[in-house]
C-alpha cells in the first residue's frame, strides 16, 4: 500500500468514525441542547455520496465547481459513446462475456452499478480494485432467446438467467480496466434462492413465503455503509405472463434485496420492511443517532416518495449486526403538500385500518399487507402521488436530498425536472422537510427525463436522462439521443446542465458511479438499439462482437478526470 492509499483509506475510517463520536455526543440531555447549535450544514462525517459507496474526498475541503471542468458537447444522434476531447470510454464487462469459472455470462441490460473497493472490509478504499455490481434490468427477447410471442421453457431460462445482478471482480492496469477471475465472481439471477426477512415474511400477502425465487427488475439501487449492495425491483409486474409456468410469483418481487458481494455464501434478503412498490433505488446514510436512512422512490406515474429508518443502529465495529439492520424499522411516506412524512404503521394509523377498497372491502388486515401495497397505503394516509419518482441522492456537502422526477404524461410534465428537499433540523430521521425546485427540464435547459443521479466527492451533480420517444417525439428534437449531464448545486450557475456524454441509438445510459478517487466513472449503456423492428434492421451496432452487429448492453469505463477538481 503507498503513502497515499493509506491516506485515503484513513480517512474514509475516519469519516465514519466521526460518526460514531457525534453519536455518543449528542446523546440525551446534551442532544437536545447541542441540536440547537449545530450549524445549518451537516458534517462531513454525515455526508455520503457516490451513490453511498466510498469516496477519498471530504466533499466540505474542496471548493464546488460553478462550471464544468470539460468543454460541453452539443446533441448528436450518433451510434455511439460522445465525449468532450480529453476524455475516453472503454467497454467492460458488455452482455453475454462469460466471467464466472461454471461458464456464467455478464447479463441484459445493465442498470446500477456498485463499486466495492476490493479491500473495503480491511478498511481500504482502493480505485483500482473492486468488486462492481451491475444491476441488470430486464431482457429485450429479440436478442435474449428470440420469440416474444411463444416462449418456450428454454426460452423463458435463458430470461431468468439474463436479469438479476452480475458480481464481476475488475481491476485497472496501466489504462485499461479488465474483469479478473475470482471465486467471489457470481449471477444472481430470477432463479436464485432469496430470503425473506421482515413484517411480511411467511404473511398472508406473500402466501406463507419465507424463502422465494429470484430478483427480477433490477433497476438502480444503493449501497450500505457496511458494504453491501441494495438492488431494487422495479418493473416486475409483465413476468406472470410471460414467464407462465416458471413458478414466477409477482408477490414474491418488486422489495429491496441485499446482496454481500464479498460473501457469496450469505443468501441474498429481501427487506420487506422497506415496502412493497416499483423500487428504483435506495439513497443510503445514517443519522446522527446512528440509525440508518433510506430514501427511495416508486417509479409510475402519481406514485410517492418514501424514507426508511432502521430500529437498529449503525455500528462500524460489527459487520454481523449491520446485515440485519434493514429487517425492522420504520416506512414513511413523503407529504409534499405540508412538508411532512407519515408514518406506514397499521397499528398506529387509523386510516390504514379504515381504507377500504372500490368494492368496500378492508385493504388491509396487517402490517403485512400494508407493506404489500405500499403504493395504496401511502395514498389512503396523504402521501403525494408525484411525477415518476425514480432516482434519489443525498448531497455530500449539504445533505440535501435530491429527487429526479422524470415525467407524468397524465398532467403535461412531459419534460420532468428535479427537486430537493431539506429535512428539519439537518436530521435525516426527522418527520418534516421543506422543498425547492432545483431544475426543470425542457428545450430551455437542454434536458428531459431526469433519471440516475449520482454526486461526485466534490458535490458536483451529475444526472443521466431515460427518454423512451427520442426518435419520434417532435417535442424531444431539441434532445437527441439520451445523455449525461453535468449540474453545479452551488454558486450562480446552480441548476444549469452541462452535456457531458450523450449515448448510442435508443440507449439509455444509467448506474453512473465513481471510483473512490473520482478518477474512472463508470456508466451503464442499456438497451442501444431497442427499437430496431427486428435483427435484419438493426438501429444501432452498439457494443457488437467482432463479426457481429447485434448491439449489446455494456458498462463503460470513462476516463480523462485529472484535474477536473480544479
Ligand atoms: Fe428502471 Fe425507473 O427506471
Ligand atoms: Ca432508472
Ligand atoms: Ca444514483
Ligand atoms: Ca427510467
Amino acid at each position: 500500500m503507498t503513502t497515499d492509499r493509506k491516506t485515503e483509506a484513513s480517512l474514509w475510517h475516519r469519516l465514519l468514525e466521526t460518526r460514531l463520536t457525534r453519536r455518543s455526543a449528542l446523546g440525551g440531555a446534551a442532544a437536545a441542547a447541542a441540536a440547537v447549535s449545530l450549524p445549518l450544514t451537516i458534517s462531513s462525517a454525515e455526508a455520503v455520496s457516490n451513490n453511498g459507496g466510498p469516496s477519498t474526498v471530504d466533499p466540505q475541503k474542496v471548493t464546488p465547481r460553478a462550471t464544468p471542468p470539460f468543454r460541453a458537447i452539443g446533441v448528436t444522434t450518433a451510434d455511439a459513446v460522445t465525449l468532450p476531447a480529453g476524455y475516453r470510454a472503454q467497454v467492460l464487462a458488455p452482455w453475454g462475456e462469460v466471467f464466472t469459472e461454471g461458464g456464467r455470462e455478464i447479463g441484459f441490460n445493465h442498470d446500477y452499478v456498485g463499486f466495492f473497493p476490493i479491500d473495503l472490509l480491511q478498511g481500504g478504499t482502493s480505485s483500482t480494485e473492486a468488486l462492481l455490481t451491475i444491476n441488470h434490468e430486464y431482457v429485450n427477447p429479440m436478442f435474449v432467446g428470440g420469440d416474444t410471442k411463444n416462449r418456450t421453457p428454454a426460452q423463458i431460462r435463458a430470461e431468468m438467467e439474463a436479469v438479476g445482478v452480475s458480481v464481476v471482480r475488475v481491476k485497472k492496469e496501466g489504462r485499461e480496466w479488465r474483469i479478473v477471475p475470482d471465486a467471489r465472481n457470481r449471477r444472481i439471477d430470477a432463479l436464485t434462492e432469496i430470503e425473506l426477512t421482515g413484517p411480511a415474511r411467511g404473511s398472508a400477502a406473500v402466501r406463507g413465503a419465507t424463502m422465494v425465487k429470484g430478483t427480477v427488475g433490477n433497476c438502480s439501487g444503493g449501497q450500505t455503509p457496511w458494504g453491501t449492495l441494495l438492488t431494487c425491483e422495479e418493473n416486475v409486474d409483465g413476468y406472470a405472463k410471460a414467464w407462465e409456468g416458471s413458478g414466477y410469483d409477482p408477490m414474491h418481487q418488486g422489495w429491496v434485496t441485499e446482496i454481500d458481494p464479498f460473501t457469496p455464501g450469505w443468501t441474498p434478503k429481501k427487506r420487506t420492511a422497506m415496502g412493497r412498490f416499483r423500487h428504483e433505488n435506495v439513497a443510503v446514510t445514517v443519522a446522527r443517532d446512528g440509525r440508518v436512512v433510506g430514501y427511495m422512490g416508486d417509479d409510475m406515474q402519481d406514485a410517492c416518495v418514501y424514507k426508511f429508518v432502521s430500529r437498529g443502529k449503525y455500528d462500524p465495529a460489527n459487520r454481523a449486526a449491520n446485515l440485519n439492520l434493514l429487517a425492522e424499522g420504520d416506512l414513511y411516506v413523503a407529504n409534499f403538500g405540508n412538508g411532512s412524512w407519515v408514518l406506514l404503521d397499521y397499528d398506529k394509523n387509523k386510516k390504514l385500518q379504515d381504507a377500504k377498497g372500490a368494492d368496500g372491502k378492508p385493504l388491509f388486515a396487517s402490517q403485512a399487507d400494508v407493506l404489500a401495497d405500499a403504493r395504496a397505503s401511502a395514498l389512503a394516509v396523504g402521501g403525494t402521488p408525484v411525477d415518476r419518482p425514480e432516482d434519489i441522492e443525498i448531497h455530500p456537502r449539504t445533505g440535501e436530498v435530491y429527487v429526479a422526477l422524470t415525467n407524468n404524461s397524465k398532467h403535461g410534465n412531459f419534460f420532468g425536472q428535479i427537486v430537493k428537499f431539506r429535512e428539519n433540523g439537518d436530521d435525516w430521521t426527522a418527520t418534516k422537510f421543506l422543498w425547492e425546485v432545483f431544475a426543470v427540464g425542457g428545450p430551455q435547459s437542454g434536458f428531459a427525463s431526469p433519471d440516475n443521479l449520482v454526486f461526485d466527492p466534490y458535490g458536483n451533480l451529475w444526472m443521466v436522462t431515460d427518454n423512451s420517444d427520442l426518435s419520434t417525439n417532435p417535442i424531444k428534437a431539441f434532445h437527441g439521443n439520451n445523455a449525461m449531464f453535468f449540474m453545479p448545486t452551488e454558486g450562480p450557475n446552480a441548476g444549469k446542465a452541462y452535456r457531458f456524454a450523450v449515448g448510442p441509438v435508443d440507449a439509455e445510459m444509467t448506474g453512473p458511479v465513481w471510483s473512490p478517487d473520482g478518477k474512472t466513472l463508470f456508466l451503464a449503456i442499456q438497451h442501444p438499439g431497442e427499437d430496431s423492428e427486428s435483427l435484419d434492421k438493426l438501429r444501432s451496432n452498439f457494443g457488437a462482437r467482432a463479426g457481429s452487429n447485434v448491439p449489446r448492453p455494456t458498462l463503460v469505463a470513462i476516463e480523462g478526470f485529472p484535474g477536473w477538481r480544479a
